[in-house]
Formats: structure tokens, sequence, C-alpha cells
């Protein structure tokens, strides 16, 4: 489970992060936005290395920018321990996941639900987790969207039992099940944690990972 701040209370950041370690979140996903790649802008580096000290969760960069090698030195620096990339703005997303693992980081290629499946599929051989978009990028709150779960089936099939399959969009306990019964093994989820009725994180994350391991082994 990989908890988006995008939903959190950003002017009590490290209070919201620590809630949702403490809630037993596995991951913690940063949503990096560029006004360009998408039309919303988010936070950079310099939140991200503010991020790493009070924090043991593994910080999760989700890189939603028009040129993410020129930046992905940064985001290593600044302490990101996987860094995800779209394979709509890479030419050769074989150099930049070596790069990515020169940096010491893990390395995700991702796509929008239209993305380049081909692209994605050129990636695999050189990441540690694909993303497969549930929704259009940009924007927390949306609706996931069904027609992508045959995307997550195919890419399960092209993946090794090490590499890791992540979704992201509109992950609630009413969706979480359709995606980790196609394949998917690590879950985003901002609004359904962050903004939870009665703020109840740890029944959150518990309720969608019950929800997803009873799909798995279904
Ligand atoms: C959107 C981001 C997501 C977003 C998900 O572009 O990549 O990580 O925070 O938000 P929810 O869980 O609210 O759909
Ligand atoms: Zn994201």
């Amino acid at each position: 489970m990989a908890p988006s701040i995008l939903a959190a209370d950003f002017a009590h950041l490290a209070d919201e992060i620590a809630r949702v370690e403490e809630a037993g979140a596995d991951l913690l996903h940063l949503d990096v936005m560029d006004g360009h790649f998408v039309p919303n802008l988010t936070i950079g580096p310099a939140i991200v290395e503010k991020i790493r000290p009070v924090t043991n969760l593994l910080l999760d960069v989700h890189l939603m920018i028009e040129e993410p090698a020129r930046y992905i030195q940064a985001f290593a620096e600044a302490g990101a321990d996987v860094i995800t990339f779209h394979a709509e703005v890479v030419g050769d997303p074989e150099a930049l996941a070596q790069r990515i693992h020169e940096l010491g980081c893990e390395a995700g290629v991702t796509m929008n639900p239209d993305g380049p499946l081909d692209q994605v599929r050129r990636a695999v051989p050189h990441v540690d987790m694909v993303l497969i978009m549930t929704i259009y990028a940009g924007f927390g709150g949306q609706q996931f969207l069904p027609e992508t779960l045959p995307t997550i089936r195919t890419v399960r099939g092209w993946l090794s039992e090490e590499q890791r399959l992540e979704v992201d969009g509109g992950i609630h306990a009413g969706t979480v099940a359709s995606a980790a019964e196609a394949g998917a093994d690590v879950f985003v989820a901002g609004t359904a944690i962050f903004r939870s009725p009665g703020g109840d994180y740890a029944a959150s994350i518990a309720e969608l990972r019950a929800v997803a391991a009873a799909a798995a082994a279904s």
C-alpha cells in the first residue's frame, strides 16, 4: 500500500506522513508534476529532501514531467528510493533505467491509459516496477478507469516474480479488488487514505490490503 501525499494536508505534511507510516503503509508515493506533461504543478526535489529524514518509508517518486532525465539525479540525491518515469516522454527507457540504477535507486516505467504499451514492453527487462495508471495522470480524486484492467493483465504476463506491478488512480475499497485480481501488487491511494471518512488511516489501509489480498488469492 502506497499512500499518495497529493491528498494529504500539506500544511502538516510531516504529521500526515507519520500517521500513514504508523498506519501500516509500505511505500510513500510522491507525485511530481511539472505543468507541462500534466496541467498540474506539485512538488520538486526540495520537498523530497525534507521528507526523507522524517520517515523510514521507501519514497516512491512518480515523475509526471516532460524531461525526467534532467531531474533524476536531483531526486536520487534528495532521497528517492524508486523513480518512475512516463514512457510517453522517454525515447530510450533502457538508458534512463540504467542511469536511475547507477544513482542507487530502483527504476519504474509508467504510462497513461492511452499510453505506448510497446514502449513499456521494451522497458520491462530494465525496470524493477511497472506502474499502470488507472486514471489520466494529473489530479487526485478521479474515477478508476476499468478499461485499464486488460492492460494490467497483459503487463503482469511480462513480469518476473520479483518485478512489481503498481496501479495508481481511483483506488479505493470498491476498485482495489479488480486491480489485484488483474495482477497488480502495489496500490497507490491518495483520497481513499488521506480523505477517508473519519480519518482512520490504519482502518483504510487495512481494508484496502485485505480486499486486495482476498482478490489476489481468488
Ligand atoms: C495522479 C497521481 C496519483 C493520485 C492518486 O496523477 O499520480 O498518485 O494522487 O489519487 P487518488 O488515489 O485520489 O486517485
Ligand atoms: Zn502517482
